[in-house]
């Protein structure tokens, strides 16, 4: 069982989160809010109190809900628990692709992106392609964006090298914080991309592999 099924807190450190509630109380977006992965909701009801109730922008949430037993209910209860209303956060119990190629079908759009999901480089590249719903102007934070976690930096590293209109606003510890800048001249993420990633993937698992069969030095 997760630490934060239990303890219904963050999974960011106090620094991120206190960067990511300061970012939403002063940019004060106004489209749809959205978190992929999502763990017992702590984050999460943390961003939705950044707004009054009446002034709270629509909260989307992406998870396959299987992080720890009863996910969604813990969710409900964590969110409920602040003053909440759970019903009022739209969730979509999915993997992020699936629940991105659905969301581009239906034309939807989005000021704000927190991604947390899986750390596996050709998930985090299916995570980047939910930036073409991003409105100009709109921020994106990726977490974990450090180098025990290369499944995250590289993905990240490379379409921003790519795609010059995002810009990095600020790093605070492994939250990286990004607004695009302008509409974008291609779709983010094509084929190819995820093709490499997940043949980058396969060395990242032998390489994880290898490394659990290695013996310790001093054993
Ligand atoms: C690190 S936790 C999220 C922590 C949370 N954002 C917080 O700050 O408290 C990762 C979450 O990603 C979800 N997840 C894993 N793979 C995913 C995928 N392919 N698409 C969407 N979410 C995924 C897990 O179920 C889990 O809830």
């Amino acid at each position: 069982m997760r630490a934060s099924a239990t303890t219904l807190a963050a999974e960011v450190s106090e620094l991120e989160l206190a960067a990511l509630t300061t970012l939403l109380k002063r940019r004060r977006l106004k489209g749809p809010h959205l978190e992929i992965g999502t763990a017992a909701g702590g984050t999460l009801k943390e961003l939705m109190r950044c707004y009054p109730d009446a002034e709270r922008p629509r909260f989307v949430v992406v998870d396959p809900m299987r992080y720890f037993s009863d996910q969604p209910a813990i969710v409900r209860k964590n969110l409920a628990s602040a003053g909440l209303d759970p019903d009022r956060v739209d969730f979509r119990v999915g993997r992020s692709w699936p629940e991105f190629q659905r969301a581009e079908r239906a034309g939807e759009r989005f000021a704000f992106m927190f991604i947390d999901g899986s750390h596996k480089i050709h998930h985090v590249t299916e995570d980047l392609a939910w930036t073409r719903l991003l409105e100009p102007g709109g921020v994106v934070c990726f977490h974990d964006y450090n180098r025990n976690f290369l499944g995250v930096v590289l993905p990240i590293d490379r379409f921003l090298a790519r795609y010059r209109n995002y810009r990095v606003i600020e790093q605070v510890e492994s939250l990286l914080i990004v607004e695009k800048t302008a509409a974008s001249t291609a779709d983010e993420i094509d084929a190819w991309d995820r093709l490499r990633a997940r043949i980058i993937n396969i060395f990242h698992q032998l390489q994880a592999s290898a490394r659990k069969r290695a013996p310790r030095a001093g054993s």
